[in-house]
């Protein structure tokens, strides 16, 4: 009923205003009704129901709403497919059915989080025990929140690579056991891949266009030419912009501070950067020196750790203490990082034009990843789309961080165009984890063999 009325109520919404705000109403339906929340997709002219999924706020982050999500299926006559995907790359064990829609049947969501702020960084072995304890429930939540069983999904999607090795050998092992069990196809995961292709599942949006992911493993400028063609045009020499702004986060202490105690670095850095002055401290260019799109995120974390050190010093800073300008050397760190990600993108860009890689009527770019959370690196880079007449597309934050949804909706992306699935019981018992693997071709050298110059860097506040 409530979801009768709520559906009678958005297409009106969609009818008289529009996309964007259709989005903005279903944000604010989803604020007042805590148990449902709703994300919808549609093309230009009509809203498909079935593209309309529900997502309940509890422990896990999403779920099957209280109203069967089934009763919106497309047609009587044709059978939904369905893929159940399975996330154990890092530190989040995550499961969830999609169906062939987009529709989020159900989710399930166990983050380590909270247990590695205490040790101060992942530990290996214990991220992979949090998992092996875990999995089970997981996966067996995610199916009954969907309400299918097993014997109804069409494949299983599991990441395999890149990631932490100890930690992708637990889902890797358990999905292909589950797949073997319930003589069901194999789809193998690019955790990068599935990141890249979440905004497809919320956004109208067709191949080829430009993806910018950044997270706590990768920083990675890629093309998109289809599901399974990727082209690599810049990518992170050193650390991940994810990781240099834990590894600051942690040197500054702000597990400290009581409203950032359980936070993520990334996390920490924004709140804090709010009251802060991005101007007030300089942070080294990385990567001045070489006209193409690599990422180098090492220098500007060692810069902050010596000026953390001389802080410290001068505010005769001991212990657990943190120092006074606190946020104004948050927001100076943010900004050194937003900008060196604001300038590889608008030389990938230009590389994008020169090579005519991307359809100028079309231009889009999509940002994906865990820092792709961050509300400051978003507008830093709507305002570069803004000048360069791209699209900037990001799917909803708790899409962004590592979740089974984007897994399971890879996988749906593999399965309709049936490339990668495997349906061989021993192609499927030979199937390793791999903790390197590039996403696609790269052309990093063609890049710097271009040696772009920027006439006018788009600047940003
Ligand atoms: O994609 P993800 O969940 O896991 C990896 O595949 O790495 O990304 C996690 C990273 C962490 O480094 C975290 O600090 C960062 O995403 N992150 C953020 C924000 N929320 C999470 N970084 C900047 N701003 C945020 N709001
Ligand atoms: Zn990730």
């Amino acid at each position: 009923m409530m979801a009768a009325l709520a559906w009678t109520k958005l297409q009106s919404v969609h009818r008289y205003f529009g996309h964007n705000n259709l989005l903005k109403a279903c944000f604010r339906y989803s604020q007042k009704h805590e148990d449902l929340c709703i994300l919808s997709k549609c093309n230009n002219r009509i809203i498909q129901p079935v593209n309309v999924f529900y997502t309940r706020r509890s422990t896990v982050r999403y779920g099957a709403g209280t109203i069967d999500s089934r009763n919106y299926s497309t047609s009587a006559s044709r059978k939904r497919q369905l893929v159940l995907g399975i996330e154990t790359s890092c530190d989040d064990t995550g499961a969830s059915v999609v169906d062939d829609q987009g529709v989020v049947l159900g989710e399930a969501l166990n983050t380590q989080q909270k247990v590695h702020l205490m040790h101060g960084g992942i530990i290996p072995p214990v991220a992979c025990r949090l998992h092996a304890e875990n999995i089970e429930e997981v996966v067996n939540t995610s199916l009954k929140r969907s309400g299918v069983s097993l014997e109804e999904i069409d494949a299983v999607a599991v990441t395999v690579k890149p990631g932490l090795p100890l930690s992708l050998s637990v889902g890797t092992e358990y999905g292909k056991q589950l797949a073997l069990n319930a003589r069901k196809p194999f789809i193998p995961i690019h955790h990068m891949e599935a990141h890249a292709l979440t905004v497809r599942m919320v956004e109208q949006i067709e191949f080829p266009f430009l993806v910018l992911l950044v997270s706590g493993g990768h920083s990675l400028l890629v093309l998109a030419h289809s599901v399974d063609r990727w082209s690599i045009i810049g990518q992170s020499i050193d650390d991940a912009p994810g990781e240099a702004l834990d590894k600051g986060a942690r040197r500054l202490k702000l597990r400290n501070i009581p409203e950032c105690s359980s936070m993520s670095g990334g996390q920490a850095i924004e709140h804090l950067a709010k009251e802060g002055n991005p101007r007030a401290y300089d942070f080294p260019t990385p990567m001045w020196k070489y006209r193409d799109c690599t990422f180098s995120f090492a220098g500007l974390k060692h810069a902050l750790l010596k000026l953390i050190t001389k802080l410290e010093e001068e505010f005769e800073v001991e212990g657990g203490n943190i120092i006074p300008p606190i946020r104004d050397v948050c927001a100076s760190y943010q900004y050194a990082i937003t900008k060196h990600l604001v300038r590889q993108t608008q030389r990938a860009m230009v590389y994008n034009d020169i090579r005519g890689l991307l359809p100028k009527e079309n231009l889009k770019l999509v940002l994906s990843g865990g820092v792709a959370c961050n509300n400051y690196i978003r507008s830093a880079l709507q305002k570069l789309c803004e000048t360069t007449g791209y699209q900037l597309l990001c799917p909803p934050p708790k899409l962004c961080t590592d979740n089974g949804i984007m897994i399971a909706w890879n996988g749906m992306e593999r399965w309709k165009a049936q490339s990668g699935v495997i349906y061989d019981e021993e192609a499927i018992k030979d199937i390793n984890i791999q903790a390197k693997c590039p996403i696609g071709v790269d052309l990093t050298e063609d890049v710097r063999s271009l040696g772009i110059k920027i006439q006018k860097w788009v600047k940003f506040r």
